[in-house]
């Protein structure tokens, strides 16, 4: 119950965007970010100096939001990354083109993986694989984009005055109503 409340109502933040430290030098990547969620952060770390790679399934719409948070964030350019979580085989691409733009852009490693993408998709809907699609997209597309990417995000730790880099996965509190789901 206590879980419930705090999760429905939370509290009071206790922190602002306006405490986001300069991110200047920082490569990060932010799954389905052309809206919702993952575009509002994409918006702060660009405004906080970041290098963002906005990982999109459809270039179109990426584009369209890379465009608006240019002229909200007065000309800075989040870099579009193309990214279909619902079709294994594609993902490996991903990584590939990821490793190619960022020799391009003479940039180095990747300090943050920020996975948000995520479905809610009827019962019916399956990836390419035959995945249960909400599944197949929010947990096994994003683990194998994560486990492709380790060896970058390792070789980056390295080079951090923490020696740490970070990988989010942005949730939802309706795993609280199945605590024990038996994989
Ligand atoms: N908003 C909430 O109240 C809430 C509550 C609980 C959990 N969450 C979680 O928070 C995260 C962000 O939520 P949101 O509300 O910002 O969601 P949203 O507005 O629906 O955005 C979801 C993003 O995921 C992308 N996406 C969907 N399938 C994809 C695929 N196969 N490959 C790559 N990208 C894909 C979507 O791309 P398209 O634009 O192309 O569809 C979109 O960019 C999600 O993981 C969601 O489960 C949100």
């Amino acid at each position: 119950m206590g879980h419930y409340i705090s999760h429905n109502l939370p509290p009071k933040p206790t922190w602002s965007f306006d405490q986001i430290p300069d991110l200047t030098g920082q490569v990060i990547i932010v799954t389905g970010s052309n809206t919702g969620i993952g575009k509002v952060v994409i918006e702060q770390l660009l405004k906080h100096n970041a290098k963002v790679y906005m990982a999109a399934r459809n270039q179109e719409k990426a584009e369209a939001a890379i465009k608006e948070l240019k002229e909200k964030t007065s000309g800075k350019e989040a870099i579009f990354l193309k990214l279909d979580l619902s079709d294994l085989t594609t993902i490996r691409l991903t990584m590939e083109e990821f490793l190619q733009l960022t020799i391009i852009q003479t940039q180095k490693g990747n300090h943050v993986l920020i996975n948000n993408a995520g479905v809610a998709a009827p019962i019916d809907h399956v990836t390419a694989q035959g995945f249960d699609m909400q599944f197949g997209v929010s947990t096994l597309g994003h683990f194998y984009l994560t486990k492709l990417l380790l060896p970058i995000l390792t070789s980056t730790a390295e080079t951090t005055p923490t020696k740490q880099v970070r990988v989010v996965h942005v949730s939802s509190y309706a795993h609280h109503f199945f605590p024990k789901l038996d994989f």
